[in-house]
Protein backbone atom coordinates (compact mmCIF):
# COMPACT_ATOMS: atom_id res chain seq x y z
CA UNK A 1 0.00 0.00 0.00
CA UNK A 2 2.82 2.47 0.68
CA UNK A 3 4.76 2.79 -2.69
CA UNK A 4 0.72 3.56 -3.92
CA UNK A 5 -0.02 6.15 -1.22
CA UNK A 6 3.02 7.62 -1.85
CA UNK A 7 2.44 7.70 -5.85
CA UNK A 8 -0.91 9.51 -5.12
CA UNK A 9 0.42 12.11 -2.97
CA UNK A 10 3.23 13.28 -5.24
CA UNK A 11 1.11 13.10 -8.29
CA UNK A 12 -1.48 15.18 -6.21
CA UNK A 13 1.28 17.76 -4.83
CA UNK A 14 2.63 18.28 -8.29
CA UNK A 15 -0.71 19.52 -8.88
CA UNK A 16 -1.09 21.58 -6.28
CA UNK A 17 2.17 22.79 -7.07
CA UNK A 18 1.13 23.36 -10.59
CA UNK A 19 -2.25 24.84 -9.83
CA UNK A 20 -0.20 27.68 -7.25
CA UNK A 21 2.08 28.59 -10.03
CA UNK A 22 -0.76 29.93 -12.34
CA UNK A 23 -1.79 32.69 -9.99
CA UNK A 24 2.10 33.60 -8.97
CA UNK A 25 2.76 36.63 -11.10
CA UNK A 26 -0.49 38.24 -9.73
CA UNK A 27 -0.92 37.17 -5.67
CA UNK A 28 0.61 39.49 -3.28
CA UNK A 29 4.49 37.68 -2.46
CA UNK A 30 3.17 37.41 1.67
CA UNK A 31 -0.18 35.91 0.32
CA UNK A 32 1.23 33.27 -2.57
CA UNK A 33 4.25 32.63 0.18
CA UNK A 34 1.15 31.30 2.46
CA UNK A 35 -0.35 29.56 0.20
CA UNK A 36 2.35 27.55 -0.93
CA UNK A 37 3.14 26.77 2.98
CA UNK A 38 -0.28 25.90 3.78
CA UNK A 39 -0.96 23.82 0.54
CA UNK A 40 2.10 21.83 0.14
CA UNK A 41 2.97 21.35 3.97
CA UNK A 42 3.70 16.94 4.49
CA UNK A 43 0.15 16.51 5.01
CA UNK A 44 -1.14 12.58 4.59
CA UNK A 45 -3.25 13.63 1.66
CA UNK A 46 -5.39 10.86 2.13
CA UNK A 47 -8.72 12.24 0.65
CA UNK A 48 -6.66 12.74 -2.74
CA UNK A 49 -5.46 8.84 -2.25
CA UNK A 50 -9.37 8.21 -1.82
CA UNK A 51 -10.25 9.94 -5.16
CA UNK A 52 -7.55 7.99 -7.08
CA UNK A 53 -8.29 4.90 -5.43
CA UNK A 54 -11.96 4.42 -6.36
CA UNK A 55 -10.48 5.87 -9.93
CA UNK A 56 -8.07 3.57 -10.62
CA UNK A 57 -10.80 0.79 -9.33
CA UNK A 58 -12.99 1.76 -11.50
CA UNK A 59 -10.19 1.87 -14.35
CA UNK A 60 -10.12 5.76 -15.10
CA UNK A 61 -7.06 6.62 -16.11
CA UNK A 62 -5.73 9.02 -13.09
CA UNK A 63 -5.04 12.12 -15.14
CA UNK A 64 -8.74 12.28 -15.20
CA UNK A 65 -9.13 13.22 -11.81
CA UNK A 66 -6.54 14.88 -11.23
CA UNK A 67 -8.37 18.57 -10.45
CA UNK A 68 -10.56 16.55 -8.35
CA UNK A 69 -8.09 15.17 -6.24
CA UNK A 70 -6.23 18.98 -6.07
CA UNK A 71 -9.54 20.75 -5.48
CA UNK A 72 -10.21 18.28 -2.53
CA UNK A 73 -7.20 19.16 -0.94
CA UNK A 74 -7.12 22.48 -1.14
CA UNK A 75 -10.83 22.02 0.59
CA UNK A 76 -9.48 19.94 3.37
CA UNK A 77 -6.07 22.03 3.78
CA UNK A 78 -7.77 25.35 3.81
CA UNK A 79 -10.04 24.18 6.55
CA UNK A 80 -7.14 23.30 8.70
CA UNK A 81 -5.62 26.71 8.21
CA UNK A 82 -8.77 28.24 9.78
CA UNK A 83 -9.35 25.21 11.72
CA UNK A 84 -5.99 26.45 13.88
CA UNK A 85 -6.56 30.15 13.98
CA UNK A 86 -7.27 31.48 17.28
CA UNK A 87 -10.71 32.05 17.01
CA UNK A 88 -11.65 28.45 16.41
CA UNK A 89 -8.87 25.68 17.73
CA UNK A 90 -5.98 28.14 18.86
CA UNK A 91 -3.63 25.76 17.34
CA UNK A 92 0.31 26.43 17.20
CA UNK A 93 1.18 23.34 15.19
CA UNK A 94 0.02 21.80 12.34
CA UNK A 95 1.82 19.00 10.18
CA UNK A 96 5.16 19.22 12.04
CA UNK A 97 5.31 22.94 11.54
CA UNK A 98 3.99 26.47 12.83
CA UNK A 99 0.50 26.70 11.90
CA UNK A 100 -0.43 29.20 9.08
CA UNK A 101 -1.14 32.25 11.80
CA UNK A 102 1.90 31.57 13.82
CA UNK A 103 4.31 31.54 10.69
CA UNK A 104 2.68 34.47 8.76
CA UNK A 105 0.10 36.42 10.62
CA UNK A 106 -4.09 35.73 11.23
CA UNK A 107 -5.35 38.09 8.47
CA UNK A 108 -2.78 36.11 5.82
CA UNK A 109 -4.17 33.06 6.91
CA UNK A 110 -7.78 33.72 7.05
CA UNK A 111 -6.98 35.36 3.43
CA UNK A 112 -4.86 32.23 2.30
CA UNK A 113 -7.89 29.67 3.60
CA UNK A 114 -10.30 31.95 1.13
CA UNK A 115 -7.82 31.65 -1.70
CA UNK A 116 -7.38 27.99 -1.53
CA UNK A 117 -11.05 27.53 -1.00
CA UNK A 118 -11.50 29.79 -4.30
CA UNK A 119 -8.77 28.07 -5.93
CA UNK A 120 -10.39 24.61 -5.51
CA UNK A 121 -13.57 25.16 -7.69
CA UNK A 122 -11.17 27.01 -10.37
CA UNK A 123 -10.04 24.43 -10.84
CA UNK A 124 -12.76 21.78 -11.11
CA UNK A 125 -14.43 24.44 -13.28
CA UNK A 126 -11.42 24.34 -15.54
CA UNK A 127 -10.90 20.44 -15.44
CA UNK A 128 -9.33 19.34 -18.84
CA UNK A 129 -10.46 15.88 -18.73
CA UNK A 130 -14.09 16.65 -17.48
CA UNK A 131 -16.76 16.90 -19.53
CA UNK A 132 -19.02 19.47 -18.97
CA UNK A 133 -21.71 17.56 -16.74
CA UNK A 134 -18.92 15.81 -15.37
CA UNK A 135 -17.67 19.69 -13.64
CA UNK A 136 -20.91 20.40 -12.62
CA UNK A 137 -21.65 17.14 -10.56
CA UNK A 138 -18.27 17.35 -9.22
CA UNK A 139 -18.55 21.03 -8.18
CA UNK A 140 -21.91 20.26 -6.53
CA UNK A 141 -20.91 17.76 -4.46
CA UNK A 142 -17.79 19.74 -3.13
CA UNK A 143 -19.62 22.80 -2.46
CA UNK A 144 -22.50 20.48 -0.73
CA UNK A 145 -19.28 18.84 0.97
CA UNK A 146 -17.69 21.59 2.06
CA UNK A 147 -20.60 24.58 2.54
CA UNK A 148 -22.34 25.77 5.63
CA UNK A 149 -24.72 22.47 5.46
CA UNK A 150 -21.98 20.31 5.29
CA UNK A 151 -18.15 20.70 7.07
CA UNK A 152 -18.93 24.18 7.85
CA UNK A 153 -21.74 22.96 9.84
CA UNK A 154 -19.51 20.13 11.34
CA UNK A 155 -17.17 23.14 12.67
CA UNK A 156 -20.09 25.69 13.84
CA UNK A 157 -21.34 22.43 15.87
CA UNK A 158 -18.17 21.75 17.18
CA UNK A 159 -17.02 24.73 18.39
CA UNK A 160 -20.96 25.39 20.37
CA UNK A 161 -20.46 22.15 21.62
CA UNK A 162 -17.17 23.38 23.87
CA UNK A 163 -18.17 22.54 27.46
CA UNK A 164 -21.21 21.11 26.48
CA UNK A 165 -21.77 17.35 26.70
CA UNK A 166 -23.72 16.29 23.90
CA UNK A 167 -25.94 12.90 23.06
CA UNK A 168 -24.40 10.06 21.35
CA UNK A 169 -26.04 10.83 18.27
CA UNK A 170 -25.24 14.51 18.11
CA UNK A 171 -21.79 13.96 18.39
CA UNK A 172 -21.60 11.77 15.61
CA UNK A 173 -23.77 14.19 13.41
CA UNK A 174 -21.09 16.69 14.35
CA UNK A 175 -18.21 14.36 13.10
CA UNK A 176 -20.20 13.41 9.97
CA UNK A 177 -20.17 16.75 9.15
CA UNK A 178 -16.71 18.35 10.04
CA UNK A 179 -15.15 15.33 8.63
CA UNK A 180 -17.44 12.96 7.36
CA UNK A 181 -19.02 14.55 4.74
CA UNK A 182 -15.68 15.55 2.87
CA UNK A 183 -13.82 12.15 2.96
CA UNK A 184 -17.26 10.42 1.26
CA UNK A 185 -16.90 13.13 -1.15
CA UNK A 186 -13.55 11.95 -1.93
CA UNK A 187 -14.56 8.51 -2.65
CA UNK A 188 -17.57 9.98 -4.56
CA UNK A 189 -15.89 12.35 -6.99
CA UNK A 190 -13.29 9.82 -8.03
CA UNK A 191 -16.23 7.74 -9.40
CA UNK A 192 -17.81 10.90 -11.41
CA UNK A 193 -15.88 10.28 -14.67
CA UNK A 194 -17.30 6.82 -14.80
CA UNK A 195 -20.79 5.34 -16.17
CA UNK A 196 -21.53 3.29 -13.29
CA UNK A 197 -21.62 6.40 -11.02
CA UNK A 198 -25.46 6.00 -10.52
CA UNK A 199 -25.22 2.38 -9.30
CA UNK A 200 -21.97 3.12 -7.26
CA UNK A 201 -23.31 6.14 -5.63
CA UNK A 202 -24.84 4.82 -2.73
CA UNK A 203 -22.08 1.79 -1.60
CA UNK A 204 -19.95 5.04 -1.82
CA UNK A 205 -21.95 6.77 0.56
CA UNK A 206 -21.81 3.77 2.69
CA UNK A 207 -18.23 3.26 2.97
CA UNK A 208 -17.61 6.89 3.04
CA UNK A 209 -19.80 7.52 5.73
CA UNK A 210 -18.49 4.76 7.68
CA UNK A 211 -14.69 5.89 7.00
CA UNK A 212 -15.12 9.32 8.12
CA UNK A 213 -16.74 8.63 11.45
CA UNK A 214 -13.87 5.86 11.75
CA UNK A 215 -11.52 8.64 10.58
CA UNK A 216 -12.61 11.34 13.13
CA UNK A 217 -12.82 9.06 16.61
CA UNK A 218 -9.42 7.74 15.80
CA UNK A 219 -8.09 12.03 15.75
CA UNK A 220 -10.00 12.14 18.55
CA UNK A 221 -8.28 8.96 20.31
CA UNK A 222 -4.84 10.47 18.95
CA UNK A 223 -5.45 13.61 20.74
CA UNK A 224 -5.29 11.59 24.16
CA UNK A 225 -2.88 8.36 22.71
CA UNK A 226 0.08 10.04 21.36
CA UNK A 227 2.55 12.88 21.48
CA UNK A 228 2.87 16.13 19.78
CA UNK A 229 5.90 14.89 18.22
CA UNK A 230 4.43 12.06 16.28
CA UNK A 231 1.41 13.92 15.81
CA UNK A 232 3.04 17.18 14.42
CA UNK A 233 -0.04 18.93 16.07
CA UNK A 234 -0.29 19.73 19.85
CA UNK A 235 -1.25 16.79 21.85
CA UNK A 236 -4.31 17.52 24.40
CA UNK A 237 -6.02 20.33 22.93
CA UNK A 238 -9.42 18.74 22.91
CA UNK A 239 -8.94 18.68 26.17
CA UNK A 240 -7.65 21.72 27.12
CA UNK A 241 -10.58 22.94 25.12
CA UNK A 242 -13.31 20.58 26.87
CA UNK A 243 -14.18 19.77 22.95
CA UNK A 244 -16.97 16.88 22.49
CA UNK A 245 -15.17 14.41 21.52
CA UNK A 246 -15.95 10.39 21.64
CA UNK A 247 -13.41 9.33 24.37
CA UNK A 248 -14.90 12.01 26.74
CA UNK A 249 -18.25 11.15 26.00
CA UNK A 250 -17.75 7.24 26.19
CA UNK A 251 -14.35 6.75 27.36
CA UNK A 252 -11.09 4.96 25.05
CA UNK A 253 -12.11 1.93 25.18
CA UNK A 254 -15.62 2.32 23.88
CA UNK A 255 -14.62 4.84 21.63
CA UNK A 256 -11.96 2.12 20.06
CA UNK A 257 -14.50 -0.45 19.96
CA UNK A 258 -16.92 2.15 18.23
CA UNK A 259 -14.20 2.97 15.97
CA UNK A 260 -13.63 -1.03 14.57
CA UNK A 261 -17.13 -1.39 14.09
CA UNK A 262 -17.37 1.68 11.43
CA UNK A 263 -14.20 0.33 10.21
CA UNK A 264 -15.93 -3.05 9.85
CA UNK A 265 -19.44 -1.27 7.97
CA UNK A 266 -16.65 0.22 6.11
CA UNK A 267 -15.06 -2.89 4.94
CA UNK A 268 -18.66 -4.50 4.14
CA UNK A 269 -19.66 -1.22 2.07
CA UNK A 270 -16.30 -1.96 -0.12
CA UNK A 271 -17.23 -5.54 -0.25
CA UNK A 272 -20.62 -4.42 -1.78
CA UNK A 273 -19.22 -2.39 -4.54
CA UNK A 274 -19.26 -4.37 -7.60
CA UNK A 275 -14.78 -3.64 -7.76
CA UNK A 276 -12.83 -4.99 -4.93
CA UNK A 277 -9.80 -3.05 -4.14
CA UNK A 278 -6.13 -4.47 -2.29
CA UNK A 279 -5.02 -0.53 -1.99
CA UNK A 280 -8.96 0.40 -0.79
CA UNK A 281 -8.70 -1.97 2.04
CA UNK A 282 -5.30 -1.40 3.29
CA UNK A 283 -6.12 2.13 3.42
CA UNK A 284 -9.76 1.35 5.22
CA UNK A 285 -7.00 -0.84 8.08
CA UNK A 286 -4.66 2.34 7.68
CA UNK A 287 -7.31 5.07 8.94
CA UNK A 288 -7.70 2.95 12.24
CA UNK A 289 -3.93 2.38 12.94
CA UNK A 290 -2.33 5.60 11.50
CA UNK A 291 -0.24 7.11 14.70
CA UNK A 292 -0.87 10.33 13.24
C1 LIG B 1 -6.93 16.34 10.21
O1 LIG B 1 -7.01 15.64 9.01
C2 LIG B 1 -8.22 17.05 10.45
C3 LIG B 1 -9.37 16.18 10.63
C4 LIG B 1 -10.36 16.18 9.82
C5 LIG B 1 -9.39 15.29 11.77
P1 LIG B 1 -5.78 14.76 8.51
O2 LIG B 1 -5.35 13.86 9.63
O3 LIG B 1 -6.13 14.12 7.22
O4 LIG B 1 -4.65 15.87 8.29
P2 LIG B 1 -3.40 15.93 7.30
O5 LIG B 1 -3.92 16.43 6.01
O6 LIG B 1 -2.80 14.56 7.18
O7 LIG B 1 -2.49 16.92 7.95
C1 LIG C 1 -10.99 19.35 12.26
O1 LIG C 1 -11.24 18.63 13.39
C2 LIG C 1 -12.07 19.24 11.24
C3 LIG C 1 -11.85 20.21 10.18
C4 LIG C 1 -10.74 20.87 10.00
C5 LIG C 1 -12.92 20.46 9.27
P1 LIG C 1 -10.13 18.79 14.52
O2 LIG C 1 -10.13 20.18 15.08
O3 LIG C 1 -10.26 17.67 15.46
O4 LIG C 1 -8.79 18.59 13.65
P2 LIG C 1 -7.33 18.68 14.26
O5 LIG C 1 -7.26 17.69 15.39
O6 LIG C 1 -7.11 20.10 14.68
O7 LIG C 1 -6.47 18.25 13.10
MG1 LIG D 1 -11.50 21.72 15.27
MG1 LIG E 1 -8.41 21.43 15.49
MG1 LIG F 1 -8.64 16.62 16.32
Amino acid sequence: MKSTLTSYQQRVEQTIQQQLKLHAHTVPERLQQALNYASLSPGKRLRPALVYAVAQSLGLPLEQLDASACAIELIHSYSLVHDDLPAMDDDDLRRGQPTCHKQFDEATAILTGDGQLTLAFEILAKAPLLSAQQKIDSIQLLANAAGAQGMIAGQALDIAAENQTLTLEALIQVHQLKTGALIKTALLLGAVPHNDYANNQAWLSKLGEALGLAFQIHDDILDIESDTATLGKTQGRDQALNKSTFPRLLGLDASKQLRDDYIQQAHQAHHELGFNSEFLTDLINFIAQRKH
